[in-house]
């Protein structure tokens, strides 16, 4: 009989957990391994090569990788089957070699710097020790990592990550980015400038600028010179094609002057931001050493949205972080109040060993942080219904990116990335349409697609009317 392993396409699971980084380093893991003979599979029982791309943020978060690597490894061992299993991402840069001695399955350990060297490990796995691959090289994994062909952009959507900045150099006292992204560190403008050209002219029609702290971005140009985020964005809204530009997540203290300029000049730019406070209480804001004051924070926003008036906002939120009084929480819900969120995240403090949070006094006792974050979500509930509510009667731009739930129906996005039904034909896929909104739903809001004479013209919201919300 002949050997047909070696001939035979191989097949690749990736698993990702977390944030909107991790999916787009799969992405790229895909393919740095498609010209290795990689298929993507979305079937795991078809992997010859699983990969678990992995998120450290919260303690939940990591833990499900151990028990997705016990499941793994009964289905390598009762399946009858023998595929090779990494493990990727924040808990992998973190936890090392931990991972493979808590788990004899994985053959692959690699950090979130190494996806451009992964052809070449896993060529060094052999059964028996585990690869562990957690260093920081010295060369720009970017430079090294193979840009998609076309039909693969294709098949991924209309819309598309590209992370331009990793890393976090803030510090935040109960954060494990900074040790597990690594310090602060901004692609090229070129560079970012290439692999964009390449994700439009296969049909990117929207794209959203990924970074930890990606407001901190600061590539240099072809002449030496460093280029914050609204010049890139500039940059970028040249490229002929692209119809949206976002970019998540920001720090409050880095919206500098010239990228707020971007949100009045750049109208390729959504009027929808990500902007994080944690907590409305200053003495809690001091203790996570997000060095800014509430006051600060809502200041931001005032310039913002004098830029730009129909801008709405999105956060994330921690309850439960070690001090936090009763009397600290209710300013973390007034400010919720008085900013007015379209959307929020809301999170109970989790202890990370290794960051200053987990060895302070005063944590929090979990039934008050569950208490706690109860109330949150109720205020956050009310006001995401309020904001769709809101937007009932508007004409709002919506970009048609898939074919919708039943036959006749497209599916797109409003500019403040609500998922929206309407009734249209498929060939209006790729475009941006003016929307009137009639009806508001929990997780999606309906429209009719008007011409642009019919517009309404009160297509935009204003900011005192989201803050009354
Ligand atoms: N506990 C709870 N939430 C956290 N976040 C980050 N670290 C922790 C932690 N230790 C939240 C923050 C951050 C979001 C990505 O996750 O709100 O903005
Ligand atoms: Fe973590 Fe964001 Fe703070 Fe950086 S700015 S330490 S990524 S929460």
């Amino acid at each position: 009989m002949t050997d047909t392993t070696e001939l035979r396409p191989r097949k690749l699971f990736i698993k990702t957990y977390g944030c909107q980084m991790n999916v787009y380093d799969s992405d790229r893991m895909a393919d740095a391994l498609a010209p290795h003979g990689y298929e993507p599979t979305p079937v795991i029982d078809d992997a010859d090569l699983v990969v678990l791309n992995t998120c450290h943020i919260r303690e939940k978060a990591s833990e499900k990788v151990f028990s997705e690597l016990g499941r793994l490894a009964e289905l390598r061992r009762e399946g009858g089957r023998d595929f090779t299993i990494g493990v990727a991402g924040c808990v992998a840069q973190a936890e090392g070699e931990e991972i493979a001695r808590r788990s004899k399955a994985v053959d692959l350990v690699f950090g979130p710097q190494s996806y451009h060297r992964l052809p070449e490990l896993l060529s060094r796995v052999r059964r028996g020790t585990p690869v562990v691959e957690t260093e920081f090289p010295e060369e720009d994994k970017f430079e090294h990592l193979p840009l998609a062909q076309k039909q693969v952009i294709r098949s991924r959507g209309l819309t598309a990550f590209l992370t331009v900045q990793e890393g976090c150099d803030k510090f935040c006292s109960f954060c494990v980015v900074p040790y597990t992204r690594g310090a602060e560190t901004s692609r090229p403008l070129e560079q970012v400038l290439t692999e964009a050209r390449r994700l439009i002219e296969a049909g990117v029609r929207e794209l959203t600028l990924l970074g930890q702290n990606v407001n901190a971005y600061h590539g240099l140009d072809a002449a030496g010179r460093s280029v914050g985020l609204g010049e890139l964005c500039a940059r970028l809204a040249e490229i002929e094609g692209l119809a949206r530009l976002r970019y998540t997540t920001s720090h409050p203290s880095d919206m500098t002057d010239e990228l707020i300029a971007a949100h009045r000049d750049n109208d390729k730019l959504m009027p929808y931001l990500h902007l994080p406070v944690q907590s409305g209480s200053d003495a809690i804001l001091k203790v996570m050493n997000r060095r800014h004051t509430r006051a600060d924070y809502l200041r931001t926003i005032e310039r913002i949205k004098a830029a730009r008036p129909d801008v709405a906002l999105s956060g994330d939120f921690i309850v439960g972080f070690p001090g936090e009084t009763d009397a600290d929480f209710e300013q973390t819900l007034s400010i919720v109040r008085e900013v007015g969120y379209a959307s929020a995240f809301t999170f109970k403090y989790s202890i990370r060993p290794g960051t200053p949070g987990a060895d302070m006094d005063g944590q929090v006792e979990e039934a008050v942080k569950t208490e706690r974050l109860a109330r949150l979500n109720e205020l956050v509930t009310a006001q995401m219904r309020g904001f769709a509510r809101a937007c009932v009667g508007r004409t709002l731009d919506v970009l048609l990116d898939k074919p919708g739930r039943l036959p006749g129906q497209l599916g797109g996005r409003s500019p403040y990335l609500q998922a929206v039904h309407l009734e249209a034909s498929a060939d209006l896929i790729g475009t941006v349409q003016p929307v009137l909104i009639v009806g508001a739903g929990n997780n999606s809001i309906e429209g009719k697609i008007v011409t642009h004479a019919e517009r309404n013209p009160a297509s935009v919201l204003e900011s005192q009317e989201l803050a009354a919300i």
